[in-house]
């Protein structure tokens, strides 16, 4: 593992345990990007993989330098690729000079190796606490032309294929310059034998899967919502025609940001693709005065040779060991009770405490409190921004409330939005240009209301001491942070107009200062990230709030496509996942309730749904999920997932837990509708140790490891809930004795 260079070649080599990243930089300076994939022992020069490269190519302008004056840019895989000279494909960044050009040209100036993992300022990042775990690169670019300095910094893991890219633009003249487009890094494959995978949805259905195949041209994915979104998630993947979960070679990309993006994969004449992603250049521009900084956010590329199913796992390692914070990273998550599906706005103190004694009788140990709790905040069309608990509704306030749970044994959590404003609150009429807004023109609303203008120093400072205070005054020991409009006229009064296309990255900024302070100053807090559902899972969030409410739609089969999904990058710690109420608030279905915990299960288990209205046998059901839940989520948010049967292919989804030590392992298996005279479903499992011998915990049957995985159960005779649609059934194994021979 680590970085080496070969100064005679000019040769970076970043090595991982598994893959090999290679960048030359040539004799004129250029920096040219030679190889992405398996692990190589030395590394490859650019004239093996492109030996085209440095003589004549048709209708190519050449850039006429010696020693290749027949070497068109348009050609050349390249590290972080400029506009205007020679190459005709989309750049990694524009700057606009201050003579109105935007041509621009950058050369190595030099570089820095060093142990460990600097941070992004005022960025969320992956990290190490330890030098050990990591090794970074800074390649310092320049245009002398220009007065411009980019600084591409990469990091490699040591345990971890994985490379992680951001760049740093300096003004280094006296005469300012515009950034139009600052991608956080860019990758030139020599070949387009590729399928693009995204995760693309809607409200309610997010991260759902879509794979084709590439084409000449551009294909991309992005948000221009002001949030990375339910619609597309800040992630793509190339993947070999051939790759499936389990074999193949597979490409990841996740940018650490939460506002709008763009994510291309751009294939050219010769067959070359260009994958680059960051900030959505759309109504971006950002003024760089002399001395000035700006800092992309970073990007993470995973390469996997084991399929997706390898790539998810190492997203998920590294994310729950160098992204997520605080000590929720290592603690186990405690089973909650949110208020939002059993009471919507309508609630009294004395109805919350029926539900918390119940939660607590059923092994809860959190109680939520949604939406509703402050101002005369009875629907959604008021009082956002008025932080004040509702007296009317809780006479004792959150103070007395929040006792109250704890005096039940269970630990109390409040829903807050502090990043809007409801045009009829308090706040509003006391600072109407609070919000992001265009003078002179109309201020559309979203769920009637206002996204507050966080580029903004005095509206930071009134959402840091406001929900500062509320969790100072009660005993709140669980945020859910939700965020339930995207932007709209994008500006801000506190911008002078050459920056107003700054704003909507410059709120992104606010975001995660104002979250830096706030976790810092609440260690104690568990927070949980939420927009509207899932409109925010990314892991620029996760750096500040190591769980997101995956989403809005609680349906168990609903949930089976999007928490498949939301799996190919995040781990299953990070998803909110409760059991509702049948029929499904969202979509009306009925499902048995074993099915809806077997489906939460695979999650950051809770429950939402009036737990006072349950019957004697569903309470003592819920129960005994509680107990199963708590008994396994240590195994199921540390260990190796699996996806086994996907939804978007047929009527059952399979998926798996394995512990890192493989002596454990648990299974769930799902059917969506029930069929006639069905086929008998055969799982084959993955992952285990093949010579050690496993039983079916609270069952005794005992398999060989490698029986359970050559050969495969039939599910059949497992499934509880024999009969009818929805079925489903989970497995536990444990490793008993030494492994056999
Ligand atoms: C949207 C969230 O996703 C829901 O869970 C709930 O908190 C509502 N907002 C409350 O308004």
């Amino acid at each position: 593992m680590g970085i080496s260079y070969d100064p005679t070649k000019g040769l970076f080599h970043l090595r991982s345990p598994g893959s090999s990243y290679v960048l030359q930089v040539l004799e004129t300076g250029l920096v040219a990007h030679v190889f992405w994939g398996g692990a190589l022992r030395q590394p490859v020069e650019l004239g093996r993989i492109a030996p085209q490269l440095f003589g004549e190519a048709p209708a190519t302008p050449v850039l006429g330098e010696a020693p290749y004056p027949r070497l068109s840019l348009d050609l050349l895989p390249q590290e972080y690729p400029a506009y205007g000279r020679t190459d005709f494909r989309e750049p990694a960044y524009q700057v606009a000079l201050d003579d109105g050009s935007t041509v621009t040209d950058l050369r190595y100036q030099s570089h820095q190796i060093y142990p460990g993992k600097r941070p992004l300022v005022g960025l969320p990042a992956t990290f190490v606490e330890r030098g050990e775990d990591a090794e970074s690169l800074d390649l310092t670019l320049a245009d002398e032309h220009a007065g411009l300095e980019v600084v591409l910094t990469y990091t490699v893991y040591r345990e971890l294929n994985v490379v992680t890219r951001s760049a740093r633009f300096t003004n280094k003249g006296s005469r300012r310059l515009r950034l139009l487009r600052a991608f956080s890094g860019s990758v030139d494959f020599p070949d387009d034998r590729f399928e693009l995978l995204q995760l693309s949805g809607a409200w309610a259905r997010e991260r759902h899967l879509w794979r084709r195949p590439l084409v000449p041209g551009i294909q991309a994915i992005g948000s221009t919502r002001g949030a990375s979104s339910h619609h597309q998630n800040p992630f793509l993947a190339l993947l070999r025609p051939e790759t499936d979960e389990h074999h193949g070679h597979a490409y990841g990309f996740s940018l650490v940001y939460s506002g709008s993006f763009l994510a291309q994969a751009e294939v050219n004449h010769y067959g070359q693709t260009r994958v680059a992603m960051g900030i959505h250049p759309l109504n971006f521009s950002w003024l760089l005065e002399p001395g000035e900084i700006f800092q992309t956010p970073e990007l993470i590329l995973v390469y996997s040779d084991r399929g997706l199913n390898g790539l998810s796992q190492t997203f998920h390692d590294l994310f729950r060991r160098f992204l997520l914070r605080g000590p929720y990273r290592d603690r186990p998550r405690p089973v909650l009770l949110n208020s939002w599906e059993a009471t919507y706005f309508n609630f009294t103190e004395e109805r919350l405490l029926e539900l918390a004694r119940e939660a607590q009788a059923l092994g809860m140990e959190l109680f939520v409190l949604d939406d509703g709790w402050f101002g005369r905040r009875n629907d959604d069309t008021s009082s956002l921004g008025d932080w004040e608990a509702n007296k009317a509704k809780l006479p004792r306030g959150l103070k007395g409330l929040g006792e109250a749970v704890n005096d039940l044994g269970l630990a109390f959590g409040l829903w807050v939005e502090p990043e809007m404003v409801s045009p009829d609150s308090d706040l509003y009429r006391a600072h109407p240009d609070w919000c992001l807004h265009v003078p002179g023109r109309s201020r559309s609303l979203g769920r009637n209301q206002l996204v507050l203008d966080l580029t903004r120093e005095e509206v930071r400072r009134f959402i840091v001491d406001r929900i500062g205070a509320i969790l100072r005054s009660a005993p709140i020991a669980y945020v859910k942070w939700d965020m339930n409009r995207y932007m709209t006229e994008v500006g801000s009064a506190g911008l002078p107009p050459e920056r107003q296309q700054e704003t909507a990255h410059r709120y992104i900024l606010g975001l995660y200062q104002v979250l830096e302070e706030l976790t810092e100053a609440f260690p104690h807090v568990l927070f949980e990230g939420c927009a509207g559902g899932g409109g925010r899972f990314d892991p620029g969030i996760l750096y500040y709030m190591p769980q997101i409410w995956t989403s809005d739609d609680t349906d168990a089969v609903e949930r089976l496509k999007i928490q498949y999904g939301t799996s190919i990058v995040y781990p299953l710690v990070t998803m909110g996942a409760h059991v509702s109420a049948a029929p499904n608030h969202q979509v009306g279905r009925v499902t048995p309730l074993a099915t809806r915990g077997d489906v939460a299960l695979f999650g950051n288990m809770g429950y939402e749904l009036d737990v006072t209205r349950l019957d004697p046998e569903e309470k003592a059901a819920i129960q005994a999920q509680v107990v199963r839940y708590k008994r396994l989520r240590a195994l199921i948010h540390r260990g190796d997932f699996y996806r086994l049967l996907s939804p978007f292919e047929g009527n059952e989804t399979a998926w798996m837990v394995v512990a890192k030590d493989r002596r454990e392992a648990l299974v769930g298996f799902y059917r969506v509708l029930a069929q006639p005279n069905p086929r008998p479903s055969r799982l084959r499992l993955v992952g285990l140790d093949p010579a050690l011998e496993y039983e079916l915990v609270g069952q005794g049957e005992r398999w060989d490891g490698d029986q359970l995985m050559e050969v495969g159960l039939t599910v059949e005779p497992y499934l509880a809930n024999t009969g009818g649609d929805f079925q489903s059934v989970v497995l536990h194994w444990r490793a008993v004795g030494p492994g056999k021979e």
